[in-house]
């Protein structure tokens, strides 16, 4: 179980957006929801948005500016004000666990995740969401990936300064430099995409374009390396990295591919 996110309820979903920002947190797309939990009369209609830092990935502050004024969050706006609002777990086994402290009606499911919401007047007034992310497998018995848009782009470099003034030239934020034992690395933003740019410390001819990372939900790393084992995808890692671990698939002429498992 960890921290997946801390929700908060905001009077300006901009405002909120310029602070996290400043604070150099990036963020996730915003979202329009009409959230309805079973038992509520009115939906949880909100403007939401993610913000997270960037090296660390989870957990993300969940930012939520109720619409409307009628609804559970406009209500908890109006008499509370804004602030913390609830936590969300990200926990496993969710569907056959004895949660003796679910508010009832708050126990619901969809393709794609459990929810639950503890009561809070078991939790010393905290309200607790634990989350399940949940893919089954598909139809064709291929296992239940689900990826999201591509995270970054790796590409190999011969030397890691003059490509600063190019990325900034075609208007990408540096985000982060790093290293390791075999390579000097750079990471560059644009909007939600990312370059990840290595330089070998050692002399290599091998320059440019190099893989596709690809972050992969509802899945933990030992079911995506059985996945890849059964159907003799080969594959390198697993790397632990801040909030993910990285494995490098291989596609059948070779390239590489990466999945990031979140
Ligand atoms: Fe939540
Ligand atoms: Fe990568």
């Amino acid at each position: 179980m960890r921290i997946h996110h801390i929700a908060i309820v905001v009077r300006s979903l901009q405002e909120a957006r310029k602070t996290y920002r400043r604070m150099g947190m990036d963020s996730t797309r915003e979202v329009r929801t009409q959230e309805k939990y079973p038992g509520d009369t009115a939906p949880h209609a909100y403007l939401g948005q993610g913000f997270f830092d960037p090296k660390q990935g989870f957990p993300v502050f969940w930012a939520m500016q109720p619409l409307g004024r009628t609804g559970p969050l406009a209500r908890f706006l109006a008499q509370r004000g804004p602030g913390f609002h609830h936590v969300g777990l990200l926990c496993t086994g969710l569907a056959r666990a004895k949660l003796p402290f679910v508010r009832r009606p708050h126990f619901f499911r969809t393709d794609r995740e459990i929810r639950a919401l503890l009561d809070p007047s078991r939790t010393g007034g905290m309200l607790i969401e634990l989350l399940e992310r949940k893919f089954a497998a598909r139809p064709d018995g291929l296992p239940p990936f689900c990826l999201s848009a591509a995270d970054h782009v790796g590409v190999r470099v011969g030397r890691l300064a003059p490509f600063d003034r190019f990325f900034r030239f075609l208007g990408f934020t540096p985000e982060a430099v790093g290293e390791d034992s075999e390579f000097r690395m750079a990471r560059y933003r644009l909007r939600g995409f990312h370059v990840a740019l290595f330089e070998p410390k050692k002399p290599s001819s091998a320059v440019g374009f190099d893989h596709v990372a690809l972050p992969l939900e509802g899945m933990d790393v030992d079911q995506v390396l059985r996945a890849l084992r059964r159907f003799k995808i080969p594959f390198r890692g697993p790397y632990r990295l801040p909030g993910e671990t990285s494995i490098k698939v291989f596609d059948p002429s070779g390239g590489e591919w990466e999945l990031l498992v979140r």
